[in-house]
């Protein structure tokens, strides 16, 4: 297949076009102001956009931290998605810290959302209605109005709604919800239970079996996750004939059959609800029951339908379901011997299902495929065998024909359209990183994604393109991309970001390695200064860097504090095929280790500019693993300064410790291991940790630190006790950046001291 390279027009921002304004960004700024990280950690944070039945509008929350108030507030807004008939953003339900707070806002029709609404200890289902265009409000249902109550204690999060097939489809449906709940005990009872935990008068906990903790929390044995349907009686809602639904009746179709999940989260893309052939179809990703989670990445797709003609077949089916008169049966349509299973997604006329797949139990890197389970013939097909990337989510187009799918492409994730099974997917756009795809129209002509690049933070498009004839893929014309939101430009408009370069130069066993360069604020080609280095190197250590937003190792703020910045995808990268990232496979410090000295070692010759006695490297994770091998292999590279972040010590204890066992099974060990060659250790460093990292343990930070202090070497332990694997807390962020440019300046001195700000506490605990 050729892959037409598409004319895309740039998307101009459209004059009039509002953003959200947070009101402590509003200070005046002269031109090419400096971005600082505090700039950064309080530009508005955009959440999926959930589109309407219809496809014109759309919700999104938008999430901003304010440094004044030290609080966060999420605004839920309505974006009109037509791009020829533009309007603001309109403001519908926003968060008061401490008092009330939102999520899991969905569409029930074009004219009514609804949303959990947390208050104190109330969890109810609120709703309210909307209007057709965005301009105005919908009469007096615009006032919030109280659907539902959830049972106390039971965490829903995870809504779906499911409107009945057909014309009744306005009288109502079936909610679904993810709940955290207590094994073998009702719903109901959650609360109860709760509270008799709370009250037991000790504080032991205490297991059986291996998986014990979980990312950042400690897993509580006797809870389970599980996903519960009730149905939604919309008839008289909009005279207000009813305040609230009576008694709703919850019912976990597979409670029954022991189907349920150890591990949280459970989003929406973990479960489907679907109408065909006069059934209501359920279908949910679970790890096998039968293997230990810790050590295992497999997951199966479980699927089981209840009889229901009509929506008011729903609620007797229900109640009879959850009086056990009715024991629905539960099938496993997945094959049984793959690996982890992602992204499942019934097709529009509820048909067939779709899911993402890897192929090997333990290897979580392996390559998606995307397939697909017939309901009607109960077969299994595969759609994307022979494509050498691997696709990170799915979505059926409103015809259900073909599949629009993200994958990572040399430093981008790509939208792709899937038209036949064994045709290779044709990329869409070649522009940023892409990290959400929905259509907006049965002909598949218009779609809409969230796009970040490295130099703004993710926006929506529409990207509209003629329909497809005849079915072919390959044959995508010209397509046209039209920016609709805007929410960070007033917090950009006056700075001067880069978009980075990409580079490429030979690395191990003679591969084409690609890495990105950022050149610092203020750098002119032929000028004589020299500038320190910020080497960044990635974790996972399957990801990438690529032409994305992030408030976590934004190359950009280390070009804005007066570095060049170098950011490799060395072998083990995601983006360039599965050949590449299984190269790194019980080979950790070995292949990309040989790449980043070549990377290194090509932009120097090639950057007289960069200062060789000035060089810094950081790393997080993986990346911090690397910082650590790198301490015991400095002579090659010559780096005055290190931060290691989260990373790994010592992987033999890493192994026994860390909550994903089967992670380190394909990783080294023994003869990758930083610990080998502390004697080696020279290099000043910074070790950070997160108290309640338990992908990593902070054992291993502690033992960094341990080994430098041991040794005489100047270093410094930084800990944030709150925080997981990631920095997520912006005053922690805050604090995060304010220490690491501190280390690198004392170390490789850049000389910038602009727009850091020092961190409000000048305690060090
Ligand atoms: C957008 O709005 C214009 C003007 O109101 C209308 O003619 C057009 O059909 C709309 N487009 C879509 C896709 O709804
Ligand atoms: C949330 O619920 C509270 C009562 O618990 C109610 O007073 C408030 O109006 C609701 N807010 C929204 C936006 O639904
Ligand atoms: C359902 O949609 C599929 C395409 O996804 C189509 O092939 C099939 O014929 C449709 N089935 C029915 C019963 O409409």
């Amino acid at each position: 297949m050729k892959h037409q390279a598409l004319t895309i027009l740039a998307p101009a921002l459209l004059a009039g076009l509002v953003s959200a304004r947070n009101p402590s960004d509003l200070k005046h700024k002269h031109k090419d102001a400096i971005f600082t990280p505090k700039d950064m950690l309080a530009l508005p944070r955009p959440g999926p956009v959930g589109v309407s039945p219809s496809g014109k509008l759309g919700l999104s929350t938008i999430t901003r931290h304010s440094f004044e108030t030290r609080k966060t507030v999420s605004s839920l807004y309505l974006i009109n998605l037509n791009e020829t008939s533009r309007s603001e953003p309109q403001l519908l339900v926003e968060s008061i810290p401490e008092a009330f707070s939102f999520s899991d806002p969905i569409w029930l029709s074009d004219h009514r959302i609804a949303y959990i609404n947390r208050t104190g200890a109330d969890i109810g289902l609120w709703y309210r209605g909307i209007s057709d265009n965005a301009h105005g409000e919908h009469g007096s249902a615009v006032t919030p109005r109280h659907l539902l109550d959830f049972p106390a204690g039971s965490s829903p999060s995870a809504l779906k709604y499911l409107a009945t097939a057909g014309k009744d489809s306005s009288a109502g449906g079936v909610l679904a919800f993810s709940a955290h709940v207590w094994k073998g005990y009702d719903i109901e009872e959650t609360g109860r239970l709760e509270k008799e935990y709370e009250n037991r008068g000790d504080g032991a906990m205490m297991w059986d079996e291996t998986y014990i903790r979980e990312w950042d929390t400690w897993r509580n044995p006797d809870k389970v996750h599980q996903v519960f349907l009730t149905s939604l009686n919309l008839h008289n809602l909009d005279n207000h004939q009813i305040d609230k639904l009576k008694k709703p009746v919850f019912f976990s179709p597979f409670k029954a059959s022991g189907i349920w999940s150890l591990m949280q989260p459970f989003e929406t893309t973990d479960y489907d609800l679907a109408y065909s052939g006069g059934r209501l179809h359920l279908a949910v990703q679970i790890k096998d029951k039968y293997l230990n989670y810790a050590f295992n990445s497999r997951r199966q797709v479980y699927l089981t339908s209840l009889a229901v003609e009509k929506s008011s077949d729903i609620e007797p089916t229900l109640s009879d379901a959850h009086l056990g008169s009715v024991k629905p049966d539960v099938q496993m349509v997945t094959s049984g011997d793959q690996g982890d299973v992602s992204y499942i997604t019934f097709s529009p006329n509820g048909t067939t299902l779709a899911w993402l797949q890897r192929e090997e139990n333990g290897a979580e890197s392996d390559r998606n495929r995307v397939i697909t389970y017939s309901l009607d013939t109960q077969t299994l097909k595969v759609w994307t065998e022979t494509w050498d990337r691997s696709p990170s989510s799915i979505v059926w187009s409103k015809d259900g024909n073909s599949l629009y799918l993200i994958a990572e492409e040399a430093g981008a994730s790509l939208p792709y359209h899937l038209t036949h099974p064994g045709h290779l997917p044709t990329p869409l756009l070649f522009k940023g990183t892409s990290s959400s795809i929905t259509p907006l129209d049965a002909s598949g002509s218009r779609l809409l994604l969230g796009i970040s690049t490295l130099t703004h933070p993710t926006e929506n498009y529409i990207l509209a393109f003629s329909a497809p004839k005849g079915g072919d893929g390959d044959k995508i014309p010209v397509s046209k991309v039209t920016q609709v939101t805007s929410w960070s430009h007033d917090g950009l408009s006056q700075t001067s970001l880069s978009e980075g370069e990409k580079f490429w130069f030979k690395g191990a066993h003679d591969h084409d390695v690609m890495g990105w360069l950022i050149p610092p604020r203020g750098f002119k080609k032929g000028s004589h200064k020299k500038w320190p280095l910020a080497f960044l190197i990635h974790g996972g250590p399957e990801g990438a860097w690529e032409d994305s937003w992030s408030t976590r190792w934004n190359p950009n703020i280390f070009a804005q504090q007066g570095y060049f910045v170098v950011a490799i995808n060395p072998t083990g990268s995601t983006g360039y095929g599965q050949e590449f990232v299984e190269g790194i496979y019980e080979n950790w410090g070995g292949s990309p280790y040989i790449d980043l000295v070549a990377g290194l070692q090509y932009i120097l010759e090639t950057h007289p500019e960069i200062d060789e006695e000035r060089l810094a490297a950081l790393g997080a994770s993986y990346g911090g693993y690397m910082i650590n091998w790198l301490q015991g292999h400095n002579d090659h590279t010559n780096f005055k300064a290190f931060v290691c972040h989260d990373g790994l010590f010592e992987t033999h204890n890493m192994y026994y410790s860390t909550e994903q066992v089967y992670f380190p099974q394909k990783a080294p060990y023994e003869k990758w291991s930083p610990n080998n060659f502390v004697q080696e250790w020279n290099t000043p460093a910074l070790i950070i940790h997160g108290g309640k990292d338990y992908r990593v343990p902070d054992t291993q930070g502690i033992s960094a630190f341990t080994a430098l202090q041991s040794r005489g070497i100047p270093s410094r332990f930084l800990y944030f006790k709150d925080e997981n694997h990631w920095v997520l807390d912006p005053q922690n962020s805050l604090r995060w950046h304010h220490e690491v440019f501190r280390w690198l300046d004392e170390w490789v001195g850049s000389g910038h001291k602009e727009g850091l700000e020092k961190p409000s506490v000048r305690f060090q605990f």
